[in-house]
C-alpha cells in the first residue's frame, strides 16, 4: 500500500472520499475544535491557574504555536491523503527521511484513544444535564443545592457508567455511518446556534452585576502568580482546544480538496474556537463571583454555575435544556474527530468495514473510560502525581502527548519536508509562507521544548 510516488506534484486521492466544499471542511474542523475544551475545560483551567496571565499565555500559544501546527497538520494530511500513520510513513519516505515517522501518527492515534476515554465520560455529564434541565431540577435552586446535585451525580459510578455508555454509543453510531451526511449537517446548525445562545447568556452575565469582576479575573494579568506548570497548562490547553498534535486535523486534511487555502481555513477555525472559549469565560466568571463560588473549583465549574444562572431566569428550564443539548452536540462532533484517526487506521490496515472499525475502537475506548468514571467516586481518593486517574490522563494527553506530537509534526513539516512540497500545499512561497516557516521551524519547537523543560524542572530558575 505504501508505494511512494516520486516528483513533487503529487495528486493522490483519499480512500474515504472528500469534503463536499471548503465550507464543509472548515465546519468539520471547527466542529472538532469547538467542544468541551472551550466551554467546560477552558474556564476551569483558567480558574485553577489564576485567570488573566494564564489567558494571555494561552492566546499567545494559540496564535504563535497553535496556528502553525494546525497548518502543518493539514498540509501533511492533504499531501498524504491517508490515515495519519500511513501518511507519515509515506511522506517520510518520499521526502527522503524515514518510514519511522509513522510513529508520530501512532502516538496520535493513542492520544485520541486516551482523550476520548475521558471525554466521553464528560460528554455523558452534558447528556445527563439535558434531562436534569428539562425536568426543571434547577428551578430556583441555591448554590449549595446545585453543588450537591453535581456531587451526588458524579459520586454515582452507575450513573456515570450509564451516561458514558450512551455517549460512546452515539459516537460509534455516527462514525459507523460515515462522516459526511450526519456530521456536516449537525455542525452547520450547531456552531451558529451555540454562538447565539452564548451571546444571550453573556447578556445575562452582564446583568448579574459582577461582570466587572469576571472581566478583571479573565484579563488583568498578574504574571507573578504564573509558574511554569501554568504555562504548560496554557500550552496544553491551546493544543487540546484546537484538536492539534494528534493527527486528527491531519486525518481531516486528507479529505480536503486541492484548491482550498490551508492558511485561510486554519485562521477561520482558530478564530471561531478562540472566540467561543473567551465567550465562555466571559459568561462563567461573572456567575462564579455573583454566587460566591470558587473559580478554582475544577471540572464541576460549568455544571454548577450555569444551572444556577438558568435556575434564576424566567424561561430558564427551556434555555438550560437547549444549552446542554448544544453542548452535547459540540462534544459529540469533537468525539467524532477523536476516533477518526483510529477508525481510518483500522479501515486501511485491518481491512475492516467502517462499521466494524467503529465498534472495535469504540469498545476499547469505552472500557478505558472506567478509569475516569471511577476517578469521581470509587477511586476518588486514589491519587498520585497530578491527582486522580482522570487528572493524570488529562495531564498526560493535553500537556505531554499533544505538545510533543506537535513538535514532531512541525519539525517534520518545516525541516524534513522540502520547501517545494510545503510551498506547493500552502499556495506559494509568499510572505505568509515565510511567517509560517519561521514559526514552524524555530519558534514553535523551541518554545514547546523550553516550556516543557521548565515545567519538569530541567532548566533551573536564574534567580
Ligand atoms: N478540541 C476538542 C475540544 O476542545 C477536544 C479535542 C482534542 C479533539 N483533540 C481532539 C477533538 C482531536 C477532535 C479531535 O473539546
Amino acid at each position: 500500500m505504501l508505494t511512494p510516488e516520486s516528483g513533487t506534484d503529487v495528486k493522490r486521492t483519499s480512500l474515504h472520499g472528500n469534503w463536499s466544499s471548503r465550507m464543509a471542511f472548515i465546519l468539520a474542523v471547527t466542529g472538532s475544535a469547538v467542544g468541551l475544551g472551550n466551554i467546560w475545560k477552558f474556564p476551569y483551567i483558567a480558574g485553577q491557574n489564576g485567570g488573566g496571565a494564564f489567558v494571555l499565555v494561552y492566546l499567545l500559544c494559540v496564535i504563535l504555536i497553535g496556528m502553525p501546527v494546525m497548518m502543518s497538520e493539514i498540509l501533511i494530511g492533504r499531501r498524504g491523503r491517508r490515515n495519519p500513520v500511513a501518511t507519515m510513513a509515506l511522506l517520510g519516505e518520499e521526502e527522503g527521511a524515514s518510514k519511522n515517522w509513522k510513529w508520530v501518527g501512532a502516538i496520535g492515534v493513542l492520544a485520541g484513544f486516551f482523550i476520548l476515554s475521558y471525554y466521553s465520560v464528560i460528554g455523558g455529564w452534558t447528556l445527563t444535564y439535558v434531562f436534569k434541565s428539562a425536568m426543571g431540577s434547577f428551578n430556583g435552586a441555591s448554590p449549595s443545592e446545585v453543588e450537591l446535585a453535581f456531587s451526588t451525580f458524579t459520586g454515582s459510578a452507575w450513573k456515570l457508567t450509564l451516561s458514558h455508555t450512551i455517549f460512546m454509543g452515539l459516537t460509534v453510531f455516527v462514525v459507523a455511518r460515515g462522516v459526511e451526511r450526519g456530521l456536516e449537517k449537525a455542525v452547520r446548525f450547531m456552531v451558529p446556534a451555540l454562538l447565539l445562545l452564548m451571546l444571550a447568556l453573556l447578556g445575562y452575565a452582564i446583568s448579574s452585576g459582577h461582570f466587572g469582576a469576571g472581566l478583571d479575573f479573565m484579563f488583568s494579568a498578574d504574571f507573578g502568580a504564573l509558574d511554569w506548570d501554568s504555562v504548560l497548562a496554557a500550552l496544553g490547553q491551546a493544543f487540546f482546544t484546537l484538536s492539534i498534535g494528534m493527527g486528527a486535523v491531519m486525518a481531516y486534511g486528507a479529505y480536503l480538496p486541492e484548491e482550498t487555502s490551508i492558511t485561510g481555513a486554519s485562521a477561520a477555525v482558530v478564530a471561531a474556537d478562540t472566540g467561543i472559549a473567551i465567550l465562555a469565560g466571559l459568561v462563567i466568571f461573572p456567575l462564579v463571583f455573583a454566587n460566591n463560588l470558587n473559580p478554582a473549583d475544577g471540572p464541576g465549574l460549568v455544571f454548577i454555575t450555569l444551572p444556577l444562572a438558568f435556575g434564576q431566569m424566567t424561561g430558564g428550564t427551556f434555555f438550560a435544556t437547549i444549552f446542554f443539548v448544544l453542548l452535547t452536540f459540540a462534544a459529540w462532533t469533537s468525539a467524532l474527530g477523536l476516533v477518526e484517526p483510529a477508525v481510518a487506521f483500522c479501515v486501511e490496515h485491518l481491512k475492516r468495514s467502517r462499521a466494524q472499525a467503529a465498534v472495535l475502537v469504540g469498545g476499547l475506548i469505552w472500557l478505558m473510560g472506567f478509569a475516569t468514571v471511577f476517578s469521581f467516586n470509587l477511586l476518588a481518593d486514589f491519587k498520585f502525581y497530578k491527582g486522580t486517574l482522570f487528572d493524570n490522563l488529562d495531564h498526560l494527553t493535553s500537556n505531554v502527548m499533544l505538545p510533543l506530537g506537535g513538535v514532531l509534526i512541525v519539525v517534520f513539516a518545516a525541516w524534513v519536508m522540502c520547501r517545494n512540497s510545503t510551498a506547493e500545499e500552502l499556495g506559494g512561497a509568499g510572505r505568509l509562507y515565510k511567517i509560517w516557516r519561521f514559526l514552524a521551524r524555530y519558534l514553535a519547537p523551541v518554545a514547546i521544548l523550553f516550556v516543557f523543560a521548565k515545567a519538569i524542572g530541567v532548566i533551573p530558575e536564574l534567580s
